[in-house]
């Protein structure tokens, strides 16, 4: 029998030593290395031996090339994620923490695949499991196989002779090769599992999608080393709290990354969300006090979002600062201007802020909507719900121009605002689009004050 080998892998980065170490030479984190099981089934045959392939240097204008045609996935908040469909031999890793709904949404987008074969692969639930949540999603026409199987091997069999357009692979960290005698889940076993679907991919030319965990804290290794073999990474989050999950694109070689596909869960699956600013903006009867809307844009997306500000009297010695969806630090910074700047008292204050909906924005036209939200909290004056903002607010308080503000004021207009707030800067580039709302340009933060209260 084979003497067992073990090596030592980061659990960060999934560097290989042979024996411990501190510190990974290859990411720089201390304590990641983790001892695992690996043995070839047939020592001595090296990786690099047999696939060494000869290349010839080639002049890049006489490579033959195809452009890329797009699968449509008919799932248009995906297609958009993906910056428009799917490319052919892509290898997809769609991320998130355990019950956010990739599955949910992988088996939807097979079973809306009309004209494309898709094979689900589930290492996790059983074929009546699936069956029943496909009853609940509803099918249409589609021409999905379910196989519920972890070795790749068989899998690769399989496909061969099914010959899918497209592979689901539900998860990544269930997959087991027998070329290697780890436990699933381990890393040694997902970077071979990974590269064995990868090769297949490419050689085929047909995408997979591959599903992967990552847990509250990050602590599997697997996606963070996934990452860097894959074309894309999808990460799919949200609130649990809230219906509403977020399709964000991480990286992504055929596409941009500022992107995002919004999905609402229902009882019947996810519902895609084609007018997000409707869904983001309470309705309130009266207006109250610390509430502002501002004109974001994600990827090419307009988007009206609300942001919530509670200001109130510290109750410890230390005031608490404390966002969601929204960075911190620039709260404190925006907060220190305001201090700063314009004489609000607001060091000894708690200051809550939340962005509604559970989504995270990190658009800085964000800012001044957060100011006046902050703002309209101390002083208990609510601003009118027909006013929305776009600006940045710079550290010596002046209000900066945000890109594609005509794109926000349209928005704006089209959702029936009356008056958007932006930087004097921008006023020219806003001009075109003033037919339908008022155009308030500001010059300094003190100046909104003024203006809003
Ligand atoms: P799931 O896709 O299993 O999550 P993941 O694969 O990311 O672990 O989805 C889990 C949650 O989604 C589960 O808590 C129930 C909810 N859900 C709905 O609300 N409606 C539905 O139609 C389905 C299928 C799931
Ligand atoms: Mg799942």
């Amino acid at each position: 029998m084979a003497k067992t080998r073990t090596a030592f892998f980061c659990r960060n980065c999934g560097a290989q030593s042979p024996k411990w170490i501190g510190k990974c030479p290859s990411c720089g984190e201390w304590n990641t290395y983790i001892e695992e099981v690996i043995q070839r089934l047939e020592p001595g045959t090296s990786v690099q031996a047999s696939s060494r392939k000869t290349a010839v240097p080639t002049l890049i204008t006489g490579i033959e090339f195809s452009s890329e045609s797009r699968i449509d996935t008919h799932n248009q908040e995906l297609n958009r994620v993906l910056g428009g469909g799917l490319v052919q031999g892509s290898v997809i890793l769609v991320g998130g923490e355990p019950g956010i709904g990739k599955s949910t949404l992988m088996l939807q987008v097979a079973l809306t695949m009309p004209g494309t074969r898709v094979l689900y692969v589930s290492g996790e639930e059983s074929e009546q499991q699936i069956r029943m949540r496909a009853e609940r999603l509803g099918m249409g026409k589609n021409d999905c196989y379910i196989l519920t199987e972890t070795s790749t091997t068989a899998i690769l069999n399989h496909i061969a002779g099914l010959n899918p357009g497209a592979v689901i692979i539900d998860s990544i960290q269930t997959l087991t090769s027998e070329s290697i005698d780890a436990s699933a889940g381990s890393i040694s076993q997902i970077r071979e599992t990974a590269s064995e679907l990868q090769r297949f991919a490419k050689t085929a030319n047909v995408p997979v999608f591959l599903i992967g965990h990552i847990t509250k804290e990050g602590s599997l290794a697997g996606p963070k080393l996934l990452e860097h073999m894959v074309d894309t990474v999808l990460q799919f989050e949200g609130d649990r709290n809230y219906g509403y999950r977020i399709l964000r694109s991480v990286k992504n070689r055929f596409g941009s990354t500022s992107e995002l596909g919004i999905y609402e869960m229902q009882g019947d699956g996810l519902r895609e969300v084609s007018n997000p600013s409707e869904i983001l903006i309470t309705q309130h009867e009266e207006p109250v006090s610390g509430t502002t809307v501002a004109a974001t844009i994600e990827g090419l997306r307009p988007m009206l979002i609300e942001t919530q500000a509670l200001v109130s009297t510290a109750a410890y010695g230390t005031p608490q600062r404390s966002c969601t969806g929204f960075d911190t630090r620039r709260l404190n910074m925006l907060l220190a201007v305001l201090e700063k700047r314009s004489g609000f008292k607001l060091g000894a204050k708690d200051v809550f802020l939340n962005i509604a909906g559970g989504l995270r924005v990190d658009d800085p036209a964000t800012d001044l909507a957060v100011v006046s939200a902050v703002l309209s909290s101390s002083i208990d004056i609510p601003v009118s719900p027909k006013t929305c903002f776009a600006a940045e607010v710079g550290l010596s308080g002046e209000i900066r121009p945000v890109t594609r503000v005509e794109q926000r004021v349209s928005e704006a207009g089209k959702l029936g605002f009356e008056t958007i707030v932006i930087s004097k800067l921008n006023l020219i580039a806003a001009k075109s689009q003033a037919k339908k709302i008022k155009i308030q340009p500001v010059g300094k933060v003190e100046e909104v004050f003024r203006l809003l209260f």
